[in-house]
């Protein structure tokens, strides 16, 4: 994807300086910055603290991390195993950071330790270009959906797609799940207009999303979290796609806070509600979202304090709450299946239920 003109991935290497680069997302839109980081405690700490996320990115970068495990261990596996662990313990929610650590320990398993570095190197690249496709490919299985509305529409008014978070290119290593039939639509010629949630607490939707979609020229409009349910019943919303951080095989879809709430405007007012995901998001061990999905707590500043832009220029923090008052800050909700009219793949588009999903993707070794 374009930033001012320019392809760009979220996470990439630079073997000669022994670094991994990634774009760091806490200071878009406001300024454009690659980070370096050269160890795998610097690559937790960038997850940890969300100078990368969005779970396809997430995963990516925990799988570039695994190549700088491989430096630091020099032959150790045990050391190698507690810099996984390190890694893993950054993000509890997203399923493709797990995903990505696991299969490169995998592919190490059997390998004679001076070969690590190499093959978590070979593995790193495989996992991002893999993301980077799977993502296109939703884009394509995406793309019918909103040409399907566009040719409903009376003239050539554009497809108003709602989406929640930021689940863009920048949450994955390119193309994004939710915005790739956006993306794949957009460069079709279909109008599309998108409504953005601003995504309180952390304004991914504000800050991120809506960058994004102007980087790429696609029109879009920033709104209040609780504006949805209003647009929805005034026939200003035709389709909601939003993204997931994890998946159970049943398809309950664990996403960013606020997500359900959508998915309940939606199912009221008769809306397509779809998430879209490459299968590396999907949990094939949890079946019970609602039980199951570890979700994240996030500390209580980013409720009270927020950042922003000052009409002079420079960034500032402000407060936002009664001081005295105390905050919560769960980062993640589940959505029930049933509320999920379809789920948008690299493989393509099913149902939200555990047959269509295992039809889709038979050999994922579920319980
Ligand atoms: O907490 P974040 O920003 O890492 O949250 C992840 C997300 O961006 C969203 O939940 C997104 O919709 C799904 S991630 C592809």
């Amino acid at each position: 994807m374009h930033v001012e003109g320019h392809p760009y991935r979220t996470v990439w290497s630079d073997p000669e300086q022994a670094v991994v680069r990634i774009i760091d997302q806490r200071k878009i839109p406001w300024e454009f910055e690659v980070e370096d980081l050269s160890s795998a405690q610097e690559v937790a700490t960038a997850i940890r603290d969300m100078h990368v996320r969005g779970a396809g990115c997430i995963g990516a970068t925990a799988a570039y991390g695994m190549w700088l495990a491989a430096r630091q261990a020099e032959g150790s596996p045990e050391r190698l195993a507690e810099l996984a662990s390190a890694l893993v313990e950054t993000r509890p929610t997203a399923r493709n950071l797990g995903w990505a650590v696991e299969r490169q320990l995998e592919a190490l398993r059997d390998l004679p330790p001076d070969k690590w570095v190499e093959a978590s190197l070979a593995g790193a690249e495989a996992i991002a270009d893999e993301d980077a496709s799977w993502c296109k490919r939703i884009g394509q299985h995406g793309l019918p959906l909103l040409s399907a509305i566009h040719e409903q529409k009376p003239g050539n008014e554009p497809v108003q797609v709602l989406t929640h978070c930021n689940a863009g290119w920048l949450a994955f290593t390119d193309w994004g799940s939710a915005t790739a039939p956006i993306y794949a639509a957009h460069r079709a010629g279909i109008p599309i207009h998108v409504w953005v949630d601003e995504t309180r607490p952390r304004n991914q939707g504000a800050r991120l999303t809506a960058w994004e979609l102007q980087n790429e020229g696609v029109p879009h409009t920033v709104i209040v979290d609780n504006a949805g349910g209003h647009l929805m019943q005034h026939d200003q919303v035709d389709i909601v796609i939003t993204g997931t951080d994890r998946t159970t095989c049943s398809g309950d879809v664990a996403n960013k806070i606020g997500t359900y709430l959508k998915a309940l405007a939606a199912h009221d007012n008769d809306i397509p509600f779809y998430v879209a995901l490459p299968s590396s998001t999907f949990d094939w061990e949890c079946r019970d979202g609602m039980g199951d999905i570890p979700i994240e707590e996030r500390n209580g500043d980013e409720v009270s304090i927020v950042e922003g832009r000052t009409n002079k220029g420079g960034l500032e923090e402000v407060h936002l709450v009664n001081p005295d008052s105390p905050t919560s800050n769960y980062a993640f909700d589940v959505t029930p299946a049933r509320l999920v009219t379809g789920l948008i793949t690299e493989r393509g588009i099913c149902d939200a239920t555990e047959q269509a999903i295992a039809t889709l993707f038979p050999s994922t070794g579920r319980k």
